[in-house]
């Protein structure tokens, strides 16, 4: 059974690692009153290069701790889960959940003027075709054109996201999207908004980039707004950042996608996930 929550409680966002902490960022600016919990899946990251049973298993395994811990919303701030993981999450969990592809989708349509739509994304984004099946299930006439990108996690994690080797990889990735004639560009991958300059730069002006993060952070919103359960004004948020292993340069990594210095990341031990009850025990405030 889920513990109670109301609307004072966190928003339990999660990713396989940190790069749900670009979701986290505009989660934060979209609603600066919300209180989260966030946990990245570091000891099992990556998950775009996993089997979609191995990235449901992963993915319904923190979904299910985050309710335990009494969140009010749960943000699968992954695309790679979001692509294959969230008809299951929707049958295990009994929390309003929301994943950053249908958000996107939407974005992209509301922005392209002819209709041909690129998405770029890891291999388990890209192969699910979830993006081009959720931009199709809104609009039958938009042609989709789809790459996965995944040298792109690792150099935005190396922080080698200028200078001419991410411009080449880049150049090289994005040219069939480009020769298609897109108009509009799906970072459909958390990593890729550190490597927006550049990508900018590869598809040239006439491309509009749409940062799923953003538009999750909105629809978020827009859903608490709805449902009546947003955090009232003067509620005192505090944010919380869990990682299942903690490398040496974990604060220092997290900070690049944060944006801001992150001074602690808890420990949230795989074997204290797979009981999330008791976890709860341990508390989280
Ligand atoms: N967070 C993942 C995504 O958005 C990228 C990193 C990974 O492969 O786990 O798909």
């Amino acid at each position: 059974m889920s513990p109670s929550w109301d609307r004072n409680s966190p928003l339990g966002v999660f990713d396989s690692g940190v790069g749900g902490l670009t979701v986290l960022r505009a989660i934060r600016q979209a609603a600066p009153e919300e209180s989260t919990l966030y946990v990245g899946d570091t000891a099992r990251v990556p998950y775009g290069t996993k089997s979609p049973e191995a990235i449901t298993r992963n993915a319904l395994e923190v979904a299910t701790y985050l309710e335990a811990q009494g969140v009010k919303y749960i943000v699968a701030a992954c695309n790679s889960a979001s692509a294959v993981a969230m008809d299951a999450l929707r049958e295990q969990v009994s929390l309003p959940l929301k994943g950053v592809i249908t958000p996107g989708a939407e974005a992209a349509l509301a922005a392209t003027r002819n209709g041909k739509i690129g998405v770029i994304g890891t291999r388990a984004t890209i192969g699910s075709g979830a993006y081009k099946a959720a931009i199709r299930a809104l609009d039958l006439s938009a042609v989709v054109f789809s790459r996965a990108c995944p040298l792109f996690v690792p150099l935005a994690e190396e922080g080698w996201t200028e200078g001419p080797v991410p411009e080449s990889v880049a150049r090289e990735y994005l040219a069939p999207l480009v020769a298609a004639g897109v108009d509009v560009l799906v970072l459909g991958c958390t990593h890729y908004p550190l490597l927006r300059a550049t990508i900018e730069r590869a598809v040239g002006d006439g491309v509009a980039l749409i940062d799923s993060a953003e538009a999750t952070a909105q629809a978020v919103v827009e859903d608490l707004e709805h449902h009546g359960t947003s955090a009232p004004e003067g509620s005192g948020p505090t944010s919380e950042l869990f990682a299942t292993d903690l490398p040496p340069d974990a604060t220092a990594l997290a900070s690049r996608f944060l944006g801001e210095p992150v001074e602690r990341i808890a420990l949230l031990d795989l074997a204290t996930l797979a009981q999330p009850l008791a976890g709860a025990e341990g508390g989280t405030k």
